[in-house]
């Protein structure tokens, strides 16, 4: 499947948000892709004595077969509007909802989030047309919000950056429609973002001297990957879980010992780690024998599912009505579930570091985010294992880890210096109007030789990676000059 996809990838060059619409004019096997709508705004900011987004000259560099242009900025101006540059990034593709403006030096103008907290304690997860819903309630009122602290108005935006995927279809819609509202009514370039590289990339924020290439390890509810990151849009994928991520454990370990999910269950998980006995209960680390990267933690789920049953823990009475001895039993759960669910994650990122450093031998980093790098046992654990391979650990600080608009905001202008960027959508835009939202979007292609049997089986309808959309547009580039 995927390398159908990629056979049809010229026909989808871009990484931004194009009208779905044409894409299947022209790949009618795309169909798998679900048809939605989006707008995208963006602007120029008043901070700027030189490049507010209207004067910029947007070069039509090539037209392709669905009719789109792509633009992109004069080669020989991107380093002078460098620090002029304000970018606004929309993030919906899970159950928060988020914005910031980021200038182009790195600065921070504005951070807003709005979290689901309660209805993730409610529904003990995410569901999708609840977060959906949510998402549609506020998301005006936090990009205003973020516009207002940052002393802005969409006037003085350079670009609009939103995540177009992976993600819940449903909830990535709001803010791709709203993104493409705000760039079609005040005529601002959109750049589309892979939620994964954002995790990755806000580290090049936080880290200055990170340059390509280095290794990161993304880990979040829905995510659980070692990623070579050669260059900017150009990442091998060295590891990925064949079933759960790590967070999705923590999740559930969470809900089924009774804990407070209303800050979300990893660190509810983490605080009552702090009370337990990390030795006290016996679980197997994940795929010992399997000599790859990969992951899985749906194994290790089952095990803490039974260990709470033998142990008779009732999740419906909370974490705070328990007995002392029932306490105790959940934190020495909590802490053997941590200690071994980390453990797995430091035996998968020793191998993939080593593979790392014979394909890229340069390499000096190790990135590690998405929301379980939150965590303190994480951070001190990995930090250890990279040490000692010779690398430096970069860790964005928690607020940069979990899902945020300052990394959409970042990633957006990494690629928007470089010219990868859609030009402002029409004004007004048919309420029918197709969205390109990419539910299901690997980072990059897979390591040939990290292949092993236990492998995901979930590939229907997946989409072509970031990687190989860029290449493949690099490519035709090439051709055509
Ligand atoms: O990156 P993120 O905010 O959203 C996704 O893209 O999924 O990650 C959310 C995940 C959740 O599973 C949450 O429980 C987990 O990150 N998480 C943590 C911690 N903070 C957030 N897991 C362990 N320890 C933490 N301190
Ligand atoms: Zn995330």
């Amino acid at each position: 499947m995927v390398r159908l996809f990629l056979t049809l990838s010229p026909a989808i060059f871009r990484l931004n948000i194009s009208p779905r619409i044409s894409i299947l004019a022209t790949s009618p096997s795309l169909r798998l892709q679900k048809h939605q709508k989006h707008r995208l705004i963006t602007k120029t900011h008043t901070f700027s004595p030189i490049a507010p987004s209207s004067s910029i000259k947007f070069h039509s560099t090539r037209f392709h077969s669905t009719g789109t242009r792509v633009y992109s900025l004069p080669k020989s101006e991107n380093s002078k509007f460098d620090d002029n540059l304000v970018v606004l990034g929309i993030e919906t593709s899970c159950d928060d909802t988020a914005a910031a403006v980021v200038r182009g030096n790195g600065e921070i103008l504005s951070q807003v989030i709005s979290s689901q907290a309660e209805l993730l304690a409610q529904y003990g997860g995410v569901a999708p047309k609840q977060a959906e819903e949510a998402h549609s309630r506020v998301i005006d009122k936090v990009v205003q919000d973020a516009l207002d602290s940052a002393n802005l108005t969409e006037k003085d935006l350079s670009a609009v950056a939103v995540t177009i995927g992976p993600g819940l279809s449903l909830c990535l819609r709001v803010g791709v429609q709203k993104a493409r509202r705000v760039a079609g009514s005040f005529n601002l370039p959109l750049v589309g973002v892979h939620h994964m590289e954002a995790h990755a990339l806000v580290a090049r924020l936080v880290e200055r001297e990170l340059s390509f290439p280095f290794m990161a390890l993304l880990i979040s509810g829905g995510h659980n990957l070692l990623v070579l990151a050669h260059e900017l849009g150009h990442y091998t994928q060295l590891g990925t879980t064949i079933d759960d991520a790590i967070g999705e454990a923590y999740d559930k370990t969470a809900k089924w010992l009774g804990l407070d999910l209303r800050r979300s269950g990893g660190p509810a998980v983490e605080e009552l780690a702090l009370e337990g006995d990390a030795k006290s209960v016996k679980f197997n680390v994940p795929m010992k024998h399997h000599k790859d990267c990969n992951f899985s933690y749906a194994g290790l789920k089952t095990q803490v599912r039974l260990a709470i049953e033998a142990k008779e823990i009732d999740a419906k009475c909370p974490v705070s009505s328990a007995t002392n001895e029932d306490r105790r039993n959940r934190a020495d759960i909590a802490a053997s579930f941590q200690r071994v669910a980390v453990l797995h994650l430091e035996e998968k990122c020793e191998r993939a570091i080593d593979w790392a450093l014979k394909l890229e031998p340069s390499i000096k980093h190790m990135v590690v985010s998405g929301g379980v790098a939150s965590n303190q046992h994480v951070r001190f654990r990995l930090n250890s294992i990279v040490e000692n391979k010779n690398l430096k650990l970069v860790c964005p600080p928690p607020s940069l880890c979990t899902d945020n608009g300052v990394m959409v905001a970042w990633t957006g202008l990494e690629h928007f210096r470089v010219g990868r960027f859609d030009p402002p959508p029409p004004a007004s835009e048919p309420d029918d109007f197709v969205y390109d939202l990419r539910p299901r979007w690997p980072l990059g292609e897979e390591y040939a030789e990290g292949r092993s049997d236990a492998r995901s089986l979930r590939t229907a309808r997946i989409h072509p990676s970031l990687t190989s959309i860029i290449r493949a547009d690099s490519l035709q580039q090439q051709t055509q000059t």
